[in-house]
């Protein structure tokens, strides 16, 4: 499988060294053998059709800040010209989430569905502002898109959504979302104060590359678009939601919900009556109540209650398992049939 990876910051390097780590791996356990054509950054573009040299990449990145540097194969070129001149199956696009107006993910998702190329992404932007318009296109073309690292990490939440909806009706979803703010939750819990827990999430690479994504609600809500689309079939954009974030949780608000034996955890809930996000004081023995990055979703269903899934929910690495899992399910999709 011919690959290309746009955005090399922390998730797409992550994605470097697992296909570089579990090269034997994925060959023994799935068939399947990654090439990595191209790889572009902000500031250019390396480019093989054999395949990159992924360590020489790695290094390069690290020394030079660019993957345009790589002797003989980088360059100077844009996503678009890549796009158009590399054989690849599938785009991986791993740009930073802007809401504004989802640029560059947008453009590169778009224009790779429109040049025949399978779509992962775990660029939240262009999903929470076009969910339903994307979807459609890929459909219409009969290419996947594929972007389980969107919501969760690591965590197969929309796989997991999919298992129990088998034979069931999912009728609401409910999740800490946001590793970032559940994380300076917790640590105000333990005593810390805000800005100091919210450095330390920046620190442990949590945090979005502008963290009031995080604080306003902003991320939540795009994970929660997703899983609203996804799993409750709605058609609803991040112009649909109500948010509201943690800016406003001060310490007394988190010893009082402590009295009681509660936490206050910002949680998002999509149901028929509506979709929104809120900070909301949850029993500290109920499965949302999660610690530091970790998120949570609870699905309820129409007939065997309340499921949990609950995983670390920020990170390069975990990042770029979704990925692995999701080309490993385009694997499958090319072939015809189930590998795992
Ligand atoms: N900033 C996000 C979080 C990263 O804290 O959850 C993962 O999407």
């Amino acid at each position: 499988m011919n690959i290309m990876i746009v955005g090399f910051g922390t998730v797409g390097q992550s994605l470097a060294q697992l296909l570089l780590g579990y090269r034997d791996f994925l060959k023994k356990a799935y068939g399947m053998v990654v090439r990595v054509v191209a790889i572009v950054d902000s500031k250019g573009a390396a480019v093989s059709q054999r395949g990159l040299d992924l360590d020489m990449a790695l290094r390069c990145k690290r020394e030079h800040g660019t993957v345009a540097k790589m002797p003989s194969v980088g360059s100077e070129m844009s996503a678009l010209d890549v796009l158009r001149s590399v054989e690849a199956d599938v785009l991986v696009e791993a740009t930073h989430t802007n809401l504004m107006n989802g640029e560059p993910g947008m453009t590169n998702i778009v224009n790779a569905l429109q040049l025949g190329l399978n779509v992962v992404t775990v660029n939240k932007g262009p999903l929470a502002l076009a969910m339903p318009m994307l979807k459609e296109m890929a459909e219409h073309r009969k290419l996947a898109l594929k972007f389980s690292g969107s919501v969760g990490g690591g965590l197969p939440v929309l796989a997991f959504a999919k298992e129990c909806a088998m034979g069931d009706r999912i009728v609401k979803v409910e999740g800490v979302l946001n590793g970032t703010t559940n994380y300076i939750l917790t640590r105000m819990e333990e005593g810390l104060g805000f800005d100091e827990a919210l450095a330390e999430a920046q620190e442990k690479g949590y945090a979005e590359r502008d963290p009031t994504l995080d604080i306003s609600g902003m991320d939540t809500a795009c994970k929660l678009v997703i899983l609203a689309n996804e799993v409750l079939g709605k058609r609803v954009t991040l112009k649909d939601l109500k948010i509201e974030g943690i800016a406003e949780i001060k310490p007394e608000d988190i010893k009082m919900a402590k009295s009681s034996g509660k936490v206050i955890r910002l949680i998002g809930v999509a149901e028929e009556s509506g979709v929104f996000v809120k900070p909301l004081a949850v029993d500290r023995s109920d499965p949302l109540a999660v610690k530091y990055a970790y998120n949570a979703v609870t699905l309820t269903l129409e007939n065997s209650g309340r499921h949990t899934i609950t995983g670390k929910g920020a990170g390069g690495r975990e990042t770029a398992t979704a990925i692995i899992r999701d080309l490993i399910s385009i694997k499958e999709r090319l072939i015809g049939y189930k590998i795992v």
